[in-house]
């Protein structure tokens, strides 16, 4: 028998039947669509923590095993085996790609990395002390004015140029956003170096002499793509669909997907990490942040810890931890005083009475900073690569929300509480 569920009005005793739908794996959904027309209610849902968004065949998280899988694939797999264009091509296409199929999507991808040569003048509107994401934003925004031969949402062909060229540029716009606030010149992306090693190329490399990439840190930062390549309807996720949801194009939906993630409480979280570790500056400091976290009269919260769904270990934060360990070896540093910081401050919180009942586990964005200073990015830069990585997230989803035949403009309602119908007030009796 199909699955239902019985709503009832205590004050009335009407009740009304919704349907029950099954997923692959994860929780049931209760399918409301007509709730409001049946009930003449609408459901009340801040921050959306009960309610599924939209059908999705690319990512599933079980936040209380700590799992995340693209495409059935778990990450860890992932991260080990494949390089961020196989997941990009996977997330993209719902199968890993072949070894053929593979080189065709890498080529496809590297021959879209340039960026239109006006749009340097976009550039250097800005101070050169803009925030890279202020860059960012603006930049993947005005793609949408220089490639019109790709805007017709309609057509698959547009969808998949644009997607390519939105994967192939964000690197691009990144390490330029970073060049421009050094005031150095742009570095051309290159065609014989992978998707990683390229975006350390553009952002290091300068026109006086020759530069190598670190083969062991381009594989870090390739992983680090990986990690965050997509993440299920987070807010950026669930910002770029509800842009699109309009029909809007993609330049512009991922332009208001980097804006999403730039808050503290989303991608900027890697760059408040770093922050908050030199703010502790010792390990003999630690207690007492962690008792200014668990203050409910102080704002102050432990970074890059907790997380909405993850109630367990987040996977992606061991994933990067071991990364952090080998990149600081092939460095050489032997003793990084944030990372013991962090090491310590992780312990100690997961020995914390209220970390552990709140289930507050380390995010992602725990070690990711320590490893991104370690490979000399700046701060400001963390939550740009951030949004590079989450480029082929977003636009895969666009993709999938494009695709879907149930896909309506967003559109969600309210409860109302401010004053009901009033009488109009003319100036002269204001007071
Ligand atoms: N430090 C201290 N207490 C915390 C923390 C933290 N990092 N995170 C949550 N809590 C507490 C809250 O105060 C709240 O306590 P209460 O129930 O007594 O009111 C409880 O845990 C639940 O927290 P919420 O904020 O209601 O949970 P929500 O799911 O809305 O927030 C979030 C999740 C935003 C990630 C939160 O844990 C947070 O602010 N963490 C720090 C920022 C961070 O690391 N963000 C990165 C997230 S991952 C990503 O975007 C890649």
């Amino acid at each position: 028998m199909a699955k239902t569920i019985t709503v009832k009005d205590n004050a009335s005793g009407k009740t009304w039947t919704f349907p029950v739908m099954s997923g692959t794996v994860g929780p049931d959904v209760v399918d409301i669509r007509k709730f409001y027309a049946e009930t003449d209610m609408f459901t009340y849902d801040p921050g959306f923590t009960s309610t599924g968004s939209c059908e999705s065949k690319i990512t599933f998280i079980d936040g209380d095993k700590g799992v995340l899988l693209h495409r059935g694939y778990p990450i860890e797999e992932l991260a080990e085996n494949c390089n961020f264009e196989e997941v990009a091509y996977l997330l993209l296409n719902g199968e890993l790609p072949n070894a053929v199929e593979k080189k065709k999507f890498q080529r496809d991808i590297t021959y879209h990395t340039m960026l239109h040569e006006q749009l340097h003048s976009f550039f250097s509107g800005f101070r050169r002390d803009a925030h890279p994401m202020a860059v960012m934003c603006g930049v993947a925004g005005a793609l949408s004015a220089f490639y019109h031969d790709s805007l017709d949402i309609t057509n698959p062909e547009h969808r998949r140029i644009s997607s390519y060229r939105l994967i192939a540029k964000m690197p691009t716009i990144a390490a330029w956003a970073y060049k421009y606030s050094l005031g150095q010149p742009f570095i051309y992306p290159r065609n014989d170096l992978g998707y990683a090693e390229n975006f350390l190329y553009m952002m290091f490399a300068t026109p006086c002499e020759d530069y190598e990439v670190n083969p062991i840190l381009a594989k870090a930062m390739d992983r680090i793509l990986i990690l965050h390549a997509d993440h299920e309807q987070n807010a950026s996720t669930s910002t770029v669909r509800l842009a699109g949801s309009s029909g809007a194009n993609p330049f512009a939906c991922i332009a208001a997907g980097i804006a999403s993630l730039w808050g503290p409480a989303h991608g900027g979280a890697n760059e408040a990490v770093l922050n908050m570790l030199k703010q502790i500056g010792n390990k003999k400091n630690i207690p007492e942040f962690v008792k200014r976290a668990k203050d409910k009269n102080d704002n102050f919260r432990l970074m890059g810890f907790g997380h909405r769904v993850y109630k367990n270990y987040d996977p992606r934060a061991r994933i990067m931890s071991r990364t952090c360990s080998e990149v600081l070896k092939e460095l050489g540093i032997k003793n990084n005083p944030l990372l013991d910081i962090a090491i310590e401050l992780e312990k100690i919180a997961l020995e914390d009475e209220y970390f552990i009942e709140k289930k507050l586990y380390p995010n992602v964005d725990f070690y990711s900073g320590i490893i991104f200073e370690a490979m000399g990015i700046p701060v400001t830069m963390f939550t740009a690569l951030f949004a590079l990585a989450r480029t082929t997230g977003w636009i895969a989803q666009w993709n999938e929300m494009n695709e879907d035949p149930q896909q309506k403009i967003g559109r969600p309602r309210q409860l109302y509480t401010g004053s009901p119908k009033r009488k109009f007030k003319p100036i002269k009796s204001r007071k």
